[in-house]
C-alpha cells in the first residue's frame, strides 16, 4: 500500500501555532514596540536582555549544524542573531545585562538544555526567523517614534534583512519543507517551535505560565479569523 505523502512541515509550524502567536503579539513588550509606547530607554534595556537569548541560540545552532550537516544549506551567516543585537545596542550606548530578568534566564536555560538536539534547537531558530515578518513593522513604527532615519541604525535585531525579508523567509521554508525528516523529527522541530513562542511570551513574566493556562486564560479572545486578516496592526494577510 502507498503512503500519504507528508503535508509540508512549514504548514504544521505555522497552522498549529498561531493561537500562542496571537498570544506572542498581544505580550507586554511586543505590545508596546508594535504600538510605538516604549520609550528609547526601554527598548535599550530589552536589546540588553534579549541579547543573552539571541548569544546561547547562535552557539547551539552551530551545534545543530554540525550535528546534522543537513541543516546547514539552510543558515546564512546574517541569520546569526549577535551581531544584529551588538550593532543596535552599540546604537544605543548599552551594554549586555549582567542582571537576566528571570523570563530571559528561563529562555536562555532551555536553550543551552536542549542543544544537543538539533531539530528542536531549529524550531526555535524558526521562529526568530519567522518573527522578523511581523518586526518589520515593529522596526517601521519605532524608526518613526525614535526619529531614525538611516535603515540601517538602531532596528538591525528588528529588520536584519529588509527588503531582502521575504524572499529569504520563502526560501527557508523551502529548505525545511525539502528536508527528509520522519515523524520524530518533525514533531522535534514543531516542539521547538512551541517553546519558542512559550518562552517569549513568558519573557516578562517572573512566574512561568504554561500554554494550558495562557490558552485557557485568552482562549475566548483567541481569534483566527481575525488574526489571518491583519494580525495585531493592519498588516497584508499574505506576506510570505
Ligand atoms: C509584535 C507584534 C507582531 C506582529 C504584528 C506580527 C506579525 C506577523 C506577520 C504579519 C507575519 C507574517 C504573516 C503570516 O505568516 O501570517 C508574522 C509571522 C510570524 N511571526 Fe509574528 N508578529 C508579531 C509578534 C511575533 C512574536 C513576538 C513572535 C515570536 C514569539 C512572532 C513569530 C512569528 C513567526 C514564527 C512567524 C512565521 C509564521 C510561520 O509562517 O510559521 N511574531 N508575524
Amino acid at each position: 500500500m502507498s503512503q500519504q505523502p507528508a503535508s509540508p512541515i512549514t504548514h504544521r509550524l505555522k497552522n498549529d501555532n498561531w493561537d500562542l502567536h496571537q498570544i506572542a503579539e498581544r505580550g507586554g513588550t511586543p505590545e508596546s514596540m508594535i504600538k510605538g509606547t516604549i520609550t528609547r530607554e526601554g527598548f535599550a534595556d530589552y536589546l540588553s536582555q534579549a541579547v543573552h537569548i539571541h548569544r546561547a541560540l547562535d552557539v547551539a545552532l552551530f551545534k545543530a549544524i554540525v550535528a546534522m550537516p543537513e541543516l546547514a544549506p539552510l543558515v546564512k551567516e546574517s541569520e546569526f542573531f549577535d551581531q544584529h543585537f551588538g550593532a543596535d545596542l552599540a546604537y544605543y550606548n548599552a551594554e549586555p545585562a549582567t542582571d537576566l530578568h528571570p523570563g530571559v534566564a528561563r529562555f536562555v536555560d532551555h536553550i543551552n538544555t536542549h542543544a544537543d538536539q538539533p531539530l528542536h534547537t531549529f524550531g526555535l531558530h524558526y521562529v526568530r526567523l519567522g518573527a522578523c515578518n511581523g518586526n518589520r513593522f515593529v522596526a517601521r513604527k519605532l524608526r518613526s517614534v525614535f526619529g531614525i532615519t538611516d535603515p540601517s541604525a538602531g532596528m538591525m535585531s528588528q529588520d536584519p534583512f529588509g527588503e531582502a525579508q521575504r524572499t529569504q523567509w520563502a526560501e527557508f521554508k523551502e529548505g525545511l519543507d525539502a528536508l527528509d525528516l520522519n515523524d520524530a523529527q518533525r514533531d522535534e522541530l514543531f516542539e521547538g517551535t512551541r517553546a519558542a513562542y512559550l518562552l517569549t511570551i513568558n519573557m516578562d513574566h517572573e512566574e512561568f505560565q504554561s500554554a494550558e493556562q495562557l490558552l485557557k486564560d485568552h482562549g475566548k479572545t483567541l481569534d483566527r479569523e481575525v488574526f489571518e486578516q491583519g494580525h495585531s496592526v493592519h498588516v497584508p494577510a499574505s506576506t510570505n
